[in-house]
């Protein structure tokens, strides 16, 4: 059996795709990746003990869905900031055990959660970044066979609509990790040309995943804010078993 790698450089794609070329998710398993900084915030809620994140459409139905969960944390962002009417932004660093352990949180994000809400007849959906990398590709390998037919599909969310360095590079860090992994255990693997890209650059930038943090369009957004402790943060590789997984509209730790 061979395992199959795609990379998916923006959710724009999902949608663009002429019909016989489409990226189909039903039935697969799919990565999503928003290093600055969705999936590291959830991956760092779960670390901390959180219960339950709710990935909301938009700041709309995010106050909807706190409508009817009194006791949920409303979080997110809007331009980087927290959104008015919310009890806490996008930086992972706030999420700490003593504000977030057991709770539930409802989620709205301008890129990522958007990324998680095109994933829709995927079979497993697994939130990756930086932090959590080793520990995702563990648990690609512990599935079955890698995956349940033979196929990950890694999805960047990208930043509106557009390809984002940072993405990229984690999607390729977590293919060479697969791809060493698989090799190990005699299984081939097939990258499409994005996949092999994605590999490349992490080539290049993997080096020093702090300075291509700094050095990303998002990044010195973040910076420009006064957020540049978080991409820091984001920078961290392995450390958290975190692995959190979105499944009927709910993302829990696997
Ligand atoms: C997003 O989902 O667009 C990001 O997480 C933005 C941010 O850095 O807050």
């Amino acid at each position: 059996m061979t395992v199959k790698i795609d990379v998916v450089l923006s959710p724009d794609e999902v949608e663009r795709g002429r019909e016989e070329y489409r990226i189909d998710f039903a039935g697969r398993l799919v990565v999503v990746v928003d290093v600055l900084r969705a999936t590291t915030t959830i991956t760092t809620a779960f670390a901390s003990g959180a219960e339950r994140v709710i990935p909301a459409e938009d700041v709309q139905d995010a106050f909807n869905r706190a409508g009817k969960l009194s006791d949920a944390l409303l979080c997110g962002e809007r331009g980087g900031l927290i959104v008015d009417g919310f009890h806490m932004g996008n930086s992972p660093r706030e999420y700490t055990a003593e504000r977030v352990a057991g709770r539930t949180l409802i989620f709205s994000t301008t890129n990522g959660t958007r990324a998680l809400n095109t994933t829709v007849g995927a079979n497993t959906v697994l939130l990756a970044c930086f932090n959590n990398l080793r520990a995702v590709t563990q648990r690609i390998l512990g599935l079955g066979d890698g995956a349940p037919d033979g196929e990950v599909i890694m999805l960047c969310s990208g930043k509106l609509g557009r390809f984002c360095i940072e993405d990229a590079v984690c999607c390729g860090a977590l293919t060479a990790q697969l791809a060493s992994d698989y090799l190990k255990v005699g299984v081939p693997m097939e990258l499409s040309e994005s996949a092999e890209v994605a590999v490349k650059l992490y080539g290049v930038y993997g080096k020093d995943i702090l300075s291509m943090l700094m050095g990303s369009k998002h990044g010195r957004h973040l910076s420009s804010l006064g957020l540049a402790a978080d991409l820091e943060f984001a920078a961290m590789l392995d450390s958290t078993q975190a692995v959190p997984s979105f499944f009927d509209g709910d993302i829990r730790l696997l």
